[in-house]
């Protein structure tokens, strides 16, 4: 007789990826041999530019094969340093810095550090699907901040404010945000470290698709030297260098969370990958023009995927100031062809129309789909097509 599996209480809190979820799905129609356009990406439809592949390949043909210091070489975290200090004006000690197995890994482990049992942390909807699951397995509850739609879905500092109590131990900022695109300003980023420390509360900022803003305020909290005792900033090779299989991410913040972190971190993965840290140099120290290429067409193809998905009838659609999603919402279908919710939209786009999309409820609305427009202008047009003739027929 088997028994049956009593897995922790630690692990059944959570649940998988929403957009893994979405993916594995779509992939299942493709493997019946149907055509899928694949909106469901989340990341970069571009290579890794070569110069960075070069790199790796020279470290492992010059063996560098064996264990790194756990938060990364002294190189790479000296490479970090210096990127963040030219393009935002930050400050930061190597014995601030750690380098993990992708941003992912390094929001997991700040996380693991600072949240425990009972504590509450704000965070503002709609939210990147991880979040909230990394909280519930550290044992946390989310205090959800519903950002305003007719805003673009900006976060104001306000409206953090209005949610702080005395359990609240962490705000976690996405800016960009996915999955809505938003943009905080500076000054509410500002104003949110500067109440955390006026409050004691801990601030994650994570800052994976920095160099994916559009508009003309590049920002990063890392700047705000004043303030340093009580924010972390989270940033990520993954989306910038179209690196996202490479896995490095890495963690800026206080001597004393950090030290934390690698303590953490040197029970589980060690070391991000030796070949990967001297890729990651490369990437980090040489010119940033591959950057700026991704950036200029991402807004192309924003430009264009807003304007197509407005041009549906039904359909609004905020323009998203950074990141590579279309966050529109659907709720204007709502009661036709026995449709209640934005995942029965997003199932019916993949099993009717064969676009793939992920539906808003793992982001936390049920009115919306997430679209990543990190793909080629024909798949674009060609999911447009097939969601206007949808939409059309409902
Ligand atoms: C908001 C946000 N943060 C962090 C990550 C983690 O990226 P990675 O682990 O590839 O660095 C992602 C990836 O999709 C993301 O969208």
């Amino acid at each position: 007789m088997t028994r049956p599996v009593q897995l922790t209480e630690r692990i059944n809190r959570i649940g998988p990826s929403a957009t893994m979820a979405a993916v594995a799905e779509a992939e299942k129609l493709r493997q019946a041999g149907i055509d899928v356009v694949d909106m469901t990406a989340g990341e970069p439809h571009f290579t890794t530019p070569e110069h960075i592949k070069e790199a790796a390949i020279a470290a492992i043909r010059g063996n560098f094969s064996k264990y790194t210091a756990v938060g990364g070489t002294t190189e790479l975290k000296d490479a970090i340093i210096q990127r963040h200090s030219t393009d935002f004006g930050s400050a930061y000690k190597r014995e601030e810095t750690c380098a993990s197995v992708g941003g992912k890994h390094a929001l997991f482990n700040v996380i693991s550090v600072l949240v425990d049992h009972g504590d509450e942390v704000i965070l503002p909807v709609p939210y990147w699907v991880s979040f909230k699951d990394m909280v519930r397995y550290a044992g946390g509850h989310c205090v959800l901040v519903k950002a305003d739609e007719s805003q673009g879905f900006r976060v104001t500092a306000q409206m953090v404010a209005r949610l702080i109590t005395p359990k609240t131990k962490l705000i976690i900022l996405n800016s960009p945000s996915n999955p809505s695109g938003a943009v905080m300003s500076p000054e509410d980023m500002t104003e949110v470290v500067r109440l955390a420390q006026e409050r004691g509360i801990w601030v994650i900022s994570d800052e994976c698709y920095v160099y994916l803003n559009y508009t003309d305020k590049n920002f990063s909290v890392g700047s705000l030297n004043e303030y340093r005792d009580r924010f972390l900033v989270v940033g990520s090779l993954s989306k910038t260098y179209a690196m996202t299989g490479w896995r490095l991410g890495f963690t800026l913040g206080p001597a004393e969370v950090l030290s934390a972190v690698q303590k953490l971190q040197s029970q589980q993965t060690t070391n991000p990958t030796s070949f990967v840290q001297k890729a990651a140099v490369a990437a980090l120290s040489s010119s940033q023009q591959c950057v700026a290429d991704m950036r200029a067409e991402y807004i192309t193809l924003r430009d264009h995927i807003v304007g197509g998905l407005r041009a549906i009838p039904g359909i609004k659609c905020t323009m998203p100031e950074g990141a590579f999603y279309a966050y529109p919402n659907v709720s204007w279908f709502f009661g036709k062809s026995g449709i209640k919710c934005s995942a029965d939209v997003a199932h019916g786009l993949l099993h009717t129309a064969h676009v793939a999309t992920v539906a808003g409820e793992g982001f936390g609305t049920n009115e919306h789909v997430r679209i990543s427009y990190a793909t080629s202008m024909q798949n674009i047009d060609k999911a447009l097509e097939r969601m206007r003739k949808y939409f059309s027929e409902l």
